[in-house]
């Protein structure tokens, strides 16, 4: 695979003019990047000001399925124009928009961000990229025909603390390391029945456009909306898919890590309506040149997560952070508490210190922690939109964002086959076991 960075550079040493869009036109004129947002309310808000703090931005459509998140943010942007459906917005203002943030429920992502790429438009998308592997596989294919600038919106990537966790695996101050435990108590499954019956619809919300490529059902208060969704399979990806991509992405990275070989959940059976409450997954990685032969993987997700394990054992009989992800090497260990906090090296069972000056000097880190999350929130968006400009290069685009997202997927596949180990045939794009290949996709409703 070849970035676009690379790509020019190679280009200009064999003297041929690369095609590719002219993102310097951008900096020539001092044009600013025009961006539309499909998702205005929760996380969708704070993309929008993260991406509006950048000078260069400017916020030129607004499109929510729900009014009342509508209205409130138009009233913060009185410019912007406003749509309830991303297909009509898209469609009719098309030559308007230079950038897509897509901030929808899972479900939504695939279908909104590929029909603004196939319009040639660069794409930031939240985590998980997708709902379904095959989608995440075609985002990425659609992203490097067309050689967009692509973000998935995990802006913890771009925070001190993560960022020294990564370098510091990479200068192997833990040795080649062999296990990784990653543990989340948040429960973003459900174990009870599908409620029955159904709910007025409110209103302001446009239900569906709300459901989009998915199948009909009828409306429930407080079910799906706002939120809700993501502890049910057909919308989100329950606690593995919602704070496993971030927890996971530092390992993912500093590990350079690729898609796994095996992948177990032990969780209760699947009842095809909500995620488990509780999962451990285990996962077994080719190794890499940052591992052994072979790297295996655990999460833990749910109510008293993680299990009393002597691998994450701390020195004082300290307590472990609420979340966080546990790297064990040959020369030790590193914690990385999620988030907001220093990595700490443990090496036989004592605290160790560690010299980032030199991460300082090459000019890899800065030499302060900011430690503030208003601070350090927009750097993710700022880099995007400074990538749009051809001033920067995005660091969690969809060529490795896509394959983050294939490997969580997998493990919340193998929640359908509870103590089962699934077979992945990354090549194929299919498991050994053939009656998991199912979950790989789905269809859309026309809608
Ligand atoms: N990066 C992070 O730290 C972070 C934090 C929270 C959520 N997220 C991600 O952000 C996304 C949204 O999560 P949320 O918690 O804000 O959900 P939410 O349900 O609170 O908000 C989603 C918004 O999208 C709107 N929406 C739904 N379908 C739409 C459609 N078809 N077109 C336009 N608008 C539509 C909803 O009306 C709502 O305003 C998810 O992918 C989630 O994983 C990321």
């Amino acid at each position: 695979m070849i970035n676009r960075r690379k790509f020019l550079k190679n280009s200009s040493i064999f003297g041929i003019a690369p095609f590719l869009p002219n993102y310097n036109i951008f900096k020539s004129m001092n044009k600013k990047i025009r961006t539309a947002h499909i998702g205005v309310g929760g996380m969708g808000k704070a993309d929008l000001n993260d991406i509006a703090s950048h000078k260069k931005a400017q916020i030129v459509a607004l499109c929510d399925v729900d009014n009342k998140a509508l209205v409130e943010a138009g009233k913060l942007f009185p410019e912007a124009k406003l749509f309830k459906d991303y297909r009509v917005m898209l469609k009719n203002i098309h030559d308007e928009i230079d950038a897509v943030i897509v901030s929808t429920p899972d479900h939504t992502h695939a279908p909104a961000s590929i029909m603004a790429m196939e319009l040639n438009k660069h794409v930031y998308c939240q985590k998980p990229l997708t709902h379904h592997v095959s989608e995440a596989r075609a985002m990425k294919k659609l992203a490097e025909e067309k050689n967009l600038v692509t973000q998935m919106g995990i802006q913890v990537h771009s925070f001190y603390d993560y960022k020294l966790a990564t370098l510091l695996i990479k200068s192997g101050i833990i040795g080649k390391v062999d296990k990784v435990r990653a543990w989340c108590p948040k429960n973003w499954g459900y174990d009870g029945p599908e409620p029955s019956g159904n709910d007025p619809i409110p209103n302001y919300l446009d239900w569906n456009l709300w459901l989009g490529t998915s199948k009909e059902r009828p409306f429930k208060d407080k079910i799906y909306h706002p939120g809700m969704w993501r502890k049910l399979v057909d919308f989100g990806c329950g606690t593995l898919g919602d704070m496993g991509v971030h927890i996971f992405d530092t390992p993912y990275n500093a590990l350079d890590l690729d898609v796994p070989y095996t992948i177990k959940n032990k969780c209760r059976k699947p009842n095809n309506f909500g995620f488990p409450e509780k999962n451990y997954v285990e996962y077994v990685f080719p190794g890499t040149k940052y591992t052994t032969d072979t790297l295996t993987w655990i999460w833990e997700d749910g109510k008293d997560s993680p299990k009393k394990h002597k691998d994450l054992k701390l020195p004082n009989g300290d307590k472990l952070p609420l979340q966080g992800a546990m790297f064990m090497g040959e020369k030790g260990k590193l914690l990385l508490p999620h988030f907001m906090e220093l990595p700490k090296l443990i090496v036989d069972n004592e605290y160790k210190d560690f010299d980032v000056s030199k991460f300082v000097d090459n000019g890899e880190l800065s030499e302060i922690p900011v430690r503030d999350y208003g601070k350090e929130s927009h750097l993710h968006y700022h880099q995007f939109i400074d990538t749009c400009l051809g001033e920067d290069e995005c660091t969690a685009p969809f060529s490795y964002s896509s394959r983050l997202t294939e490997t969580i997927l997998l493990g919340v596949i193998a929640g359908r086959f509870p103590g089962k180990t699934l077979h992945w045939d990354s090549l194929k794009a299919k498991f050994k076991e053939e009656e998991a290949n199912k979950y790989l996709d789905s269809t859309y409703r026309k809608f």
